[in-house]
């Protein structure tokens, strides 16, 4: 009896073989007449390169990033850079790569930028079937990938509409004008134009979604402190510093931070008093202030103790929260002035709202079909970097 039944299985699993072969065999020829085209095995029509600086992943990536950015004449100036950039890199990876170990060994930037990049083009492919496929590249300025990387990438791609998609909410020509720059000079070195259109999302410091999604963290941050002392937090907005020179010169940057700021209190209904406050200043030059370490003390002596600190310009943890925030400020300095409770609000990161914003962005950026802000087509006022003026002018003339 077993044995028939055994004849009978391997009967019935015969022809299911030949079912599942001849169904090959058919799909095959089929595929070979009339490829099936599906949204995922397409072509990209669209590439986003999300600009930022990006981060060393590994310990061992510390003085190659330190490197790329002590030689960046967009973001500095130094006399005799190209020999100075290199002696300072080398100086300062040892105390750099002690931070990083501090954080868990690398920068979650590339990480972050990944998970926003796929949220916002599976968004954007439904909300934009006419410019779909898209595809986001990652275009760092001093770690993998680099910018000048996934330009060559997206033209082997065969893109036709190319968006330079900056990840920093505020503009300033440290940052995103160091990457348009780049964006130029690539065509720039090679002596030919490109053969898909760029066009450039320069700011977004006053988006309704960013600022939603800002106020949402700020409002989940507030519930964690005691009931009794929430009214009496002071929030201060924390964003990187500039040097003074780079203020002086004109930059967008101070006054479109403020603009995130005004808008997020207006958000939030001005539940709570705030200060708008910097970070990260080096070196002994002056940088805009307050500086955010100064004012968490100024704020102790002054009964102020307790404190929530917003990441402002970044929308992913970087060394800047996960060990100056959180391990500089709100530990060691926290508990040096005696504060009572001093938290942070928790960076973008993988928040769904703001892959929305990031869709949202290029969908309107794509409907309006403008190279650029009019914003973007004005040199500071006191630039004395030619290839600003350059960039600019490369990107105003990409027509539709
Ligand atoms: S430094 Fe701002 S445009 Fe050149």
């Amino acid at each position: 009896m077993m044995a028939v039944l055994g004849g009978t299985r391997r009967l019935i699993h015969l022809s299911s073989v030949c079912a599942f072969l001849r169904s090959r065999c058919t799909a095959a020829a089929l595929a070979q007449t009339s490829p099936i085209e599906t949204l995922e095995n397409r072509k990209p029509k669209t590439g986003i390169l999300m600009l930022n600086m990006g981060g060393p992943e590994k310990l061992e990536d510390v003085h190659d990033f330190l490197l790329r950015l002590f030689k960046d004449t967009d973001l500095m100036k130094l006399p005799v850079q190209s020999k100075l950039g290199p002696l300072i890199a080398r100086r300062r990876t040892p105390k750099i790569q002690e931070q990083y170990s501090r954080i868990g060994g690398g920068s979650p930037i590339k990480h972050w930028t990944s998970m926003q990049g796929e949220g916002m083009v599976r968004l954007l492919d439904q909300m934009s079937p006419d410019t779909a496929p898209h595809k986001f590249y990652i275009g760092f300025r001093y770690v993998h990938p680099l910018t000048e990387e996934s330009i060559e990438e997206m033209e082997k791609d065969g893109i036709e509409r190319a968006v330079a998609f900056t990840q920093y909410p505020q503009y300033s020509c440290s940052t995103t004008g160091s990457s348009l720059n780049a964006i130029y000079r690539y065509y720039r070195d090679r002596g030919e134009g490109p053969k898909m259109r760029w066009s450039v999302i320069d700011r977004w410091p006053t988006h309704p979604l960013l600022v939603e999604c800002f106020a949402d963290h700020i409002r989940n941050e507030l519930l964690k402190f005691p009931e009794d002392k929430r009214n009496e937090v002071v929030i201060l907005f924390s964003a990187h510093s500039l040097p003074m020179a780079v203020v002086n010169r004109g930059d967008p940057y101070p006054q479109e931070v403020g603009a995130t700021v005004q808008r997020v209190m207006e958000a939030l209904d001005h539940c709570n008093p705030y200060r708008l406050v910097w970070q990260s200043k080096v070196g002994p030059m002056a940088w805009l202030g307050p500086q955010t370490d100064d004012v968490i003390k100024g704020l102790c002596e002054r009964g102020k103790k307790n404190l929530l600190l917003v990441p402002i310009a970044f929308t992913s943890d970087h060394i800047e929260t996960l060990h100056e925030l959180d391990i500089e400020y709100s530990q060691v300095l926290g508990e040096e002035c005696g504060v009572e409770n001093i938290r942070r609000a928790e960076s973008l990161n993988g928040n769904p709202l703001f892959m929305k914003a990031l869709a949202q962005l290029v969908q309107s950026h794509l409907i309006s079909d403008q190279p650029c802000s009019r914003q973007l087509t004005l040199r500071c006022p006191l630039c004395i970097n030619p290839t600003c003026g350059e960039a600019k002018a490369f990107f105003s003339a990409q027509k539709a």
